[in-house]
């Protein structure tokens, strides 16, 4: 169950869990499985941000939104986790500034023409209101696109490595995934749509990316089944209370 965690001690687990040879060795385009998987989802689905102001929320060592800025675009990284942000602050160029905050307590900002949120939702025990902030932080008609760990197939790659198939016993419940640097939590894919359709977005697309055959390289579990689901979101109908 997650009800022990707070965002405070997740941020905590962030914090410490991320080490300096860590963030180099995924400083300049994520793990494998980032710059095969969900980077090129993730920019095909912002398209052209030349001259946009887009919001990195839980930007992690801010090696997206060096990509992001590289681009042409105004981004600001939001990340609580002192030792991810100073990392981050020490990267960054031109066109990128840094806020220190919890995605569920994130200050006012000027609007945001896109919002991108990539591993973090899953990350967060009090997620619902890290969700509504990205939405509220965009201006209307503004694109929020959100990558968690895809809810049916979230430990893929150690029982694919365990039973040569992917097994799951429990979908429903909400559960906490104990990683190698910090915790995930467990929610059915439901909980994350229903949540953005409660916030008066509208889906464009759903994207659950296979790894091409070719870069493989032993990881068929990630050819056949989809490690991540991406969600890109417009906003534009009257927010629920
Ligand atoms: C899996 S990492 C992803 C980081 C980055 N987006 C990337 O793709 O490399 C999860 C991130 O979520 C951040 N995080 C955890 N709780 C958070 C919260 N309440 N608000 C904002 N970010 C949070 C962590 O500190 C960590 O940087």
């Amino acid at each position: 169950m997650t009800s022990a965690w707070t965002n405070e001690t997740a941020i905590q687990q962030w914090n410490s869990g991320s080490t300096r040879e860590s963030m180099e060795a995924t400083a300049e385009r994520g793990d494998f499985a980032k710059e095969h998987l969900l980077n090129p989802v993730l920019l095909r689905l912002l398209g052209d941000v030349r001259g946009r102001r887009v919001l990195d929320a839980g930007c992690g060592n801010g090696y997206f939104s060096r990509m992001l800025a590289g681009r042409g675009a105004q981004v600001t990284g939001v990340e609580p986790a002192e030792s991810l942000i100073s990392f981050a602050r020490e990267k960054a160029g031109e066109g990128i500034s840094y806020v220190q905050a919890d995605l569920a307590r994130l200050p006012e900002m000027e609007p945001f023409d896109a919002v991108v949120c990539s591993m973090v939702l899953m990350a967060i025990p009090e997620w619902k209101p890290a969700m509504r902030a990205c939405v509220e932080a965009l201006r209307p008609g503004g694109l929020f696109v959100f990558a968690i760990v895809h809810p049916a197939f979230e430990e893929l790659l150690g029982t694919w490595r365990k039973y040569g198939e992917y097994r799951q016993t429990e979908y429903l419940a909400e559960y906490e995934i104990a990683g190698r640097d910090a915790s995930d939590f467990h929610r059915p894919l439901s909980a994350y749509l229903n949540e953005v359709a409660a916030l008066g977005c509208r889906v464009r697309e759903v994207a659950e990316p296979g790894l091409d055959p070719e870069m493989a390289d032993g990881i068929e579990s990630h050819v056949r089944m989809p490690n991540f689901l991406i969600v890109a979101a417009e906003t534009g109908c009257p927010l629920m209370p």
